[in-house]
């Protein structure tokens, strides 16, 4: 770490159209993370991020919601706020793009591109949807993609090779809003000349800092191609360019949030532009590995263009799944922070810790409830909660004060984690930052049993006021050591050991200078097995609704299509789907005959039906498919009673993946009719045999 210069770190914008979830935690808390272990020890650190507000997510989102577009930014915008607080992510300053100083800064930047030369007009041909009327920006047009054949949106193949697809490239486009084929029409846009800044990148990838998942990414790419870069958009919102009734794409706009958001941040303090115009300070951006591109090429290119600073490191995390699934709002496959996390009560500590210590920083990072339960209950409780309760309560009981000296070992055992951690934030290794403290605390928990306080109090005080001091002074340390990470818990803990780890620096884990104990609380409330059995519900049934939509009801999607109000198109290329206050998202991808004919589609006899104990929803079945019995949990237990299914015959999908619902295994699926949330099951015109197939 290069103490001499002060750093800004910098995180990925969200979009200000949707809610936060666990994806975004997974850069915003090592970030944090990163940030509060450099301000212990003693480094000048800004932190700023904010809300990215412009682009098409945004506008055709708001258009759907019968918004503007800056009524829907305030409301996310807000909430992202909110999420950030409760979860102890602190930024210096989170801005939104769509203020007023930012817009400056952005044509002021996009000025000195067009005065260096860099930027050059160009007549192009761009979808354009006759029956809309109007050209079809990114997001507004879905198509094919002209480098893999995926299916893939206006600006980026995201379901594909991942690659970003410049206006006009798209093969086959459609209009996103009304379905229509969109046709190319000719008009003049501005472009930004990338391909010039080659030998300049290949030079500066080669010197940037950062994770190596970011950086080989980005190597690969200026060797193998560079293309000019449409920077402008036949959009209302956004910035505009120029001199003409266009606005700048907003990925030219998003990044130079982390200049305008430095100004707020310094404002009073210090001179944004030794930071971004004379490279007095190192900035560190920290980004998710789906936007490294624009991270490590166009950006730094722009940079460079407009004569500003060049970032010195990029670091990427790792992607996220969710119970060993990809990471997939639509098909369930997510934690919301407001309505699943923060909503169960849960410590916010817990997740950050799970976030940290769950894996490499540039690894994806699989989150599941089970494997959470266990990481807290048996590591972080058992190990770190364990050891900072049983000293500072003994301690507290038996001696109250204690002035005696502390034990050489523990000392050098605080020394090696300090060094641990140092060592591991310079790679960006947050697990290893936290496996530090957790050693150093097994540590403790070894040393606290070795020395058996609670014989030796009775045989000699003084020996046993040493050991004890010398345990607190191994809880002091790792309450400063994780304070980073679990910055709530720790806050508070440090009040019974007598100090305010808030005010703490690295130094006053090594300071010895006696204790003063007050009576402790427990630092973390183990988590109940109902507990997470019922946020591992709530996930299973909202995967098992997406999946039943997803392949029941393929049929119905041109209806749903009228009938139904867009609310949002998304990342992923789906369009989300609200019928009256029910909110859903369809996949819209047509099916083929081959894909139909692998569906096991039978008619079952119910032979047997029971209530699931705890659950409200679920019933589990056990039904006759013609050559065995299936267990199947159904969430019909609102609307039917158990005996009144026996002997019924419904439709079932045998060859769906097993899953388990609240610990009981389901082999199948007894599909239904969807009234408006109401399950209606369905049944033969005519008595048929147990196993016959659907067709
Ligand atoms: O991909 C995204 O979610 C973008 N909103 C990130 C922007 S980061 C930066 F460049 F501002
Ligand atoms: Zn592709």
């Amino acid at each position: 770490m290069d103490k001499a210069k002060i750093k800004l770190i910098t995180c990925g914008l969200p979009y200000a159209n949707g809610k936060a979830h666990i994806g975004h935690l997974r850069t915003y808390v090592p970030a944090d993370v990163y940030v509060k272990y450099l301000r212990l020890f003693g480094e000048e650190v800004i932190f700023v991020c904010g809300s990215d507000c412009h682009g098409t997510p945004i506008v055709v989102n708001a258009e759907k919601e019968g918004l503007k577009p800056k009524e829907l930014v305030d409301i996310y915008h807000e909430h992202f706020q909110k999420v950030f607080r409760e979860i102890n992510v602190e930024f210096d300053y989170f801005g939104r793009t769509d203020a007023e100083y930012h817009h400056k800064r952005t044509q002021e930047i996009v000025q000195r591109l067009l005065d260096n030369g860099y930027i050059y007009p160009k007549e192009i041909e761009l979808a354009y949807c006759p029956n809309c009327n109007r050209f079809l920006p990114d997001r507004y047009v879905e198509g094919v993609c002209p480098y893999c054949g995926a299916i893939a949106r206006g600006d980026e193949c995201d379901q594909g090779c991942g690659r970003h697809l410049e206006p006009g490239e798209i093969l086959e486009p459609r209009c996103k809003i009304c379905g229509s084929k969109a046709i190319y029409r000719k008009q003049k846009h501005y472009f930004f000349k990338l391909t010039e800044f080659k030998d300049f990148l290949l030079d500066y990838l080669g010197k940037l800092k950062g994770t190596e998942n970011a950086l080989n990414y980005a190597k690969q790419w200026v060797t193998m191609e560079l293309k000019d870069w449409c920077i402008t958009r036949n959009l209302e919102w956004g910035v505009k360019f120029p001199g003409e009734d266009l606005v700048v794409y907003v990925w030219v706009d998003a990044p130079i949030g982390y200049i305008s958001f430095t100004e707020k941040a310094c404002e009073g303090k210090m001179d944004w532009k030794d930071i971004w115009l004379k490279s007095k300070a190192e900035i560190i951006h920290f980004i998710g590995l789906d936007i490294v591109y624009h991270h490590c090429i166009f950006w730094p290119a722009m940079l460079k263009g407009a004569e500003y600073s060049l970032p010195n490191a990029v670091v990427a995390s790792g992607m996220v799944k969710v119970e060993g699934k990809t990471f997939s709002k639509s098909r369930g496959y997510v934690v919301w922070l407001e309505d699943d996390y923060l909503a169960s009560g849960l410590n916010t500590d817990f997740l950050r810790y799970y976030l940290v210590n769950y894996t490499s920083h540039q690894k994806d990072l699989n989150f599941s409830w089970e494997v959470f339960a266990d990481k807290i209950n048996n590591e972080l409780i058992a190990n770190l909660g364990n050891f900072l309760y049983r000293v500072t309560h003994f301690a507290w009981k038996n001696f109250g004060k204690l002035d005696a000296k502390v034990d050489e070992a523990a000392l050098e055992a605080i020394e090696t984690a300090v060094d641990k951690i140092k060592k591991a934030l310079e790679n960006w290794e947050f697990k290893a930052v936290s496996d530090a403290f957790m050693e150093l605390s097994s540590f403790g928990n070894n040393y606290f049993q070795n020395a058996k306080p609670w014989d030796l109090i009775k045989s000699n005080r003084e020996e046993c006021e040493k050991a004890v001091a010398t345990c607190l002074q191994l809880a002091k340390a790792l309450t400063i050591l994780s304070y980073p990470v679990l910055p709530k818990t720790m806050k508070e803990f440090s009040k019974f050991l007598g100090f305010d780890v808030k005010k703490s620096g690295i130094e006053d884990a090594l300071k010895v200078e006696g204790f003063e104990i007050e009576k402790p609380k427990i630092p973390f409330a183990k988590l109940f097995p109902e507990k997470i059995a019922e946020l591992e519900q709530t996930m299973h049934e909202r995967i098992a609704m997406a999946e039943k939509r997803e392949l029941g009801e393929k049929g119905e999607l041109e209806e749903v299509k009228v009938s139904v109000k867009v609310s949002e198109v998304e990342t992923r290329g789906k369009v989300k789907v609200e019928e009256e206050n029910k909110p859903e998202e369809i996949d819209m991808r047509e099916i083929t005959f081959e894909e139909f004919k692998n569906l096991d589609l039978r008619i079952g006899k119910i032979v047997k039906a029971e209530k699931i104990e705890k659950s409200k929803k679920l019933l589990r079945l056990e039904v006759d498919v013609g050559d065995e019995v299936r267990q199947v949990v159904a969430g019909i237990a609102e609307y039917y009673e158990p005996e009144a299914l026996v002997g019924k015959l419904v439709p079932i999908l045998v060859n769906l993946k097993p899953a388990k619902l609240m610990g009981v295994e389901s082999r199948g699926m007894i599909l239904a009719a969807d009234r408006n949330g109401e399950p209606i099951l369905l049944h033969p015109d005519k008595e048929v045999e147990p196993g016959t197939r659907i067709r």
